[in-house]
């Protein structure tokens, strides 16, 4: 459930007219939904209320506005980082450093420095090497890093291979099977405290099963480290679980999730941990867009130009991935239309031959299900701007991130005096 719904004719983030919010922020604008956010957290907590303690660490990567983290802080969630920027971020936010866990294949010996400075929760180790180099720069600066070893389970997640992430040819975690030495190695050094494992095998995953497969073979990882002795008081079971992009798409529930990792880790014994980011985020936002014009130059589905392209929402380029478009004020007629962006390349292609709405030149529309996994990855081709981003809460919103214009984008350029 969210809360972009028409009323009256008009398509409303909570109680605000979209139409509102294109006319004094303009187009394209992300707007985000407090009520979906905190109604998608605590959704997710209650469906983990079969565990003990859970622990909630969002994605940031799926959404790093500030405001969006400040949303979630409140909420009692932590976070999952990726990057320095990232933890930034998280600590501006105000979540406890103790509850930030550092997820990452490539985190850099700067990185490592400045989470162990932060005191963070958790590093997810991703290699033998990356926790020979933590406890180096632990012991060196008189720090304990608190660790899990990110384990790759060769699991097919059954998602699109780009966001899969548990097959033993990604390049995440360590092979499952050579796990437990791996850990027994890094257990010995001085400066980690080696305390569980962790995985995570994909994103946008629309079926449980291969979680379930992924989880069997960490409590069977869990139950051999401490056959050989080995401490394990904690599992990071990730993220990953899919939302619907398409109206009328099934997926697992939050409840069914929560379900399956009880039955599963039951004997366990473990704090377990999770980095939700798409199921918290996606559905709590939209790409606010207008049509520029419509093309109508054969016989074909006529092309519907909107001001919203491939940098500022990636995912159809990216994934070929399915966003609902609807319009703002429906007119009550629907035809098929091409919808594409402005930036000179064909992959900057929103829909083909979509049934949908009715669009005409000037038009407002919404790219649905934008909020994770949107702004985030945005970028200037084109030299475009970045994209702006707006949260509402009731009957009241504010810009939480400007449009960056790219006269602003250009003032970070420089031309060598020598040219
Ligand atoms: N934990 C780790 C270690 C991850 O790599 C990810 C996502 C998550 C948690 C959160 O997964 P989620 O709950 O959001 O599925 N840009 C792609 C998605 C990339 C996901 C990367 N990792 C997309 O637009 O579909």
């Amino acid at each position: 459930m969210d809360h972009f719904q028409l009323r009256h004719g008009v398509m409303h983030a909570e109680d605000v007219p979209l139409t509102r919010i294109a006319e004094e922020v303009g187009t394209p604008v992300y707007v985000y939904s407090r009520a979906t956010l905190v109604r998608h957290a605590r959704v997710f907590r209650e469906a983990l209320s079969g565990l003990k303690n859970p622990h909630i660490a969002f994605a940031v990567k799926s959404n790093p506005n500030l405001a969006v983290l400040k949303v979630l802080s409140r909420e009692g969630y932590g976070a999952d980082v990726v990057s320095g920027g990232e933890l930034v971020r998280a600590l501006a936010a105000d979540m406890a450093p103790k509850d930030i866990v550092f997820s990452g294949v490539g985190k850099t010996a700067a990185e490592l420095l400045q989470a162990l400075d932060a005191d963070i929760g958790q590093f997810n180790l991703e290699s033998k090497e990356e926790g020979r180099e933590l406890a180096e720069i632990a012991v060196q600066n008189g720090k304990i890093a608190r660790c899990a070893l990110r384990v790759n389970p060769d699991v097919d997640a059954r998602t699109h291979e780009k966001i899969s992430t548990g097959k033993a040819e990604n390049k995440f975690g360590v092979p499952i099977d050579r796990a437990a030495g791996i850990y027994a190695a890094l257990a010995a050094l001085p400066g980690l405290d080696m305390r569980g494992i962790a995985v995570h095998i994909g994103s946008q995953l629309s079926s449980l099963e291969p979680l379930e497969t992924a989880f069997g073979k960490v409590g069977d990882l869990i139950a051999e480290l401490r056959a050989q002795g080995q401490k394990v008081t904690h599992a990071d079971l990730g993220g990953g679980l899919g939302v619907p992009y398409k109206s009328g798409d099934v997926l697992p529930s939050p409840a069914e999730y929560g379900a399956m990792v009880a039955q599963v880790t039951k004997d366990w014994d473990v704090a377990l941990s999770f980095e939700p980011g798409r199921v918290i985020a996606g559905n709590a936002g939209v790409l606010l867009t207008r049509v520029i014009r419509v093309k109508r130059s054969s016989n074909a589905s006529p092309f519907v130009v909107v001001d919203a392209a491939m940098n500022d929402l990636a995912r159809p380029a990216m994934y070929g991935a399915w966003h609902d478009i609807d319009a703002v004020e429906p007119n009550g007629t629907r035809s098929v239309s091409h919808i594409v962006g402005p930036i000179c390349e064909t992959g900057d292609t929103f829909a083909m031959n979509r049934e949908m709405d009715t669009l005409e030149a000037g038009d407002l529309a919404i790219f649905r299900t934008a909020g994770a996994y949107g702004a985030t990855m945005a970028s200037s081709y084109n030299s475009r701007g970045f994209v702006a981003e707006v949260l509402v809460d009731g009957d009241k919103y504010a810009v939480v991130a400007d449009r960056l214009p790219p006269a602003d984008i250009m003032g970070a350029e420089r031309v060598p005096d020598w040219l």
